[in-house]
């Protein structure tokens, strides 16, 4: 028998008001989020930032939009204290909304370690799927990862592009003094990049260093083409290859001085199989480097605000492309560090290092053949 006592009918009621509000202040945080992708997509934060406080009628015009879309819009954006007014008392029409200055970078500036909005872009691709998400849940399948679109991949490539950069080339190789010194050195060092995505890792390790050669591997054919395009325009399509393939694919072999993996390893069907092939990939003496979310080490119900996005993201989008194969193990974007030391012996590796490397979202761990 329970010994938990039962709750007063007055602590339920706290409870039950506390928790409505809590719920209401979900909604519209959730509205935020889509209300800032929109503003994002349409380029309504760039033209307030570039060309100065506007109304709702110079603002659709800057934007090719609609007026009375984008009054809405502007008064839900001062109402969530994203955007300001001028002057509330004005006549609707004749109402000028600004960007406040601290909210251009993390809403405009691409180039910039602040710049966060993509965070709404990927959580529009998210729930795009969602009618298959809901029949994974009931029948324990996958989602495949083009259902979720343009927007989550795109989303993706812009969070993780000023770390790519920028941190990856200047901060975190050179926290490896081997590999930053055999990435500078002849002969041409190689370097593998599994799950790369739109490929900005193999970039930013390209132009960080500029005699090495990378191939960067994926899985989803949208994302290589863009990866090559990418590549192109950075000016490195000549030190720099793109192509699909699955990393669990046995036949993926080749000498490489550096194997990575950012941000993908928990998405995987089969880690394990990829780790394995991580670990033919990589030379004698060389390294593989796998960069996956700081989550904390054991559950608990406190979490902390990373892990508490990090389950947000594994509930829509990366258990159900983790589930997407028969003999799927299903990590989800919570892959505790635990968890990788058992895929990396499973897969043959003889010891998992953290390296200490201080990251907001990230941890490093350097896998030892
Ligand atoms: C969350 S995204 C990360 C992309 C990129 N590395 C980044 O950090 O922006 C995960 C990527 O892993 C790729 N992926 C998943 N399973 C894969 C596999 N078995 N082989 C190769 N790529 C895979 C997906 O297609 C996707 O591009």
């Amino acid at each position: 028998m329970s010994s938990v006592q039962p709750m007063p009918a007055d602590s339920i009621a706290s409870q039950r008001d506390a928790f409505i509000e809590q719920f209401l202040q979900f909604g519209s945080g959730t509205f935020n989020m889509f209300s800032i992708y929109i503003g994002d997509r349409l380029g309504l934060y760039r033209a307030l930032a570039e060309s100065g406080p506007a109304t709702s009628a110079e603002l659709a015009s800057r934007t090719g939009t609609h007026e009375r879309y984008i009054r809405e819009w502007l008064e839900h954006q001062t109402v969530a204290g994203i955007l300001e007014v001028e002057d509330e008392n004005q006549a609707a029409e004749s109402r000028r909304f600004r960007l406040p200055a601290g909210h251009a970078e993390p809403l405009i500036d691409s180039n910039s370690l602040n710049y966060i909005v993509p965070i709404a872009q990927m959580i529009a691709g998210a729930v795009r799927p969602m009618p298959s998400l809901l029949e994974a849940y009931r029948n324990g399948g996958g989602v495949p990862f083009d259902e979720y679109g343009t927007d989550l991949r795109e989303g993706q490539a812009a969070i993780n592009y000023p770390a790519f950069m920028y941190q990856l080339p200047a901060e975190w190789l050179p926290a490896l003094p081997d590999v930053h010194a055999r990435l500078q050195s002849d002969p041409t060092a190689r370097v593998a990049d599994i799950g790369c995505g739109y490929g900005w890792s193999s970039i930013g390790m390209a132009k960080g260093y500029p005699t090495i050669h990378v191939d960067g591997f994926d899985l989803d054919a949208p994302s290589i083409e863009q990866a090559q395009e990418n590549a192109k325009r950075n000016g490195v399509a000549d030190r720099v290859d793109f192509q699909v393939r699955d990393a669990g694919d046995p036949s993926l072999v080749g000498q490489y001085d550096l194997v990575t993996a950012f941000e993908c390893v928990h998405d995987m069907t089969n880690p394990v199989g990829a780790l394995r092939t991580m670990r033919g990939l990589v030379k004698d003496g060389g390294v593989v480097l796998i960069v996956d979310e700081r989550v904390g080490d054991v559950f608990t119900a406190k979490g902390n605000d990373v892990e508490w996005m990090m389950y947000g993201w594994s509930i829509l989008h990366c258990l159900p492309v983790g589930m997407d194969d028969h003999n799927a193990v299903g990590t989800g974007t919570v892959m505790r560090a635990d968890t990788l030391r058992q895929y990396a012996k499973d897969a043959g590796f003889s010891n998992v290092e953290i390296l200490p490397i201080e990251h907001f979202f990230f941890r490093f761990y350097r896998l030892t053949a």
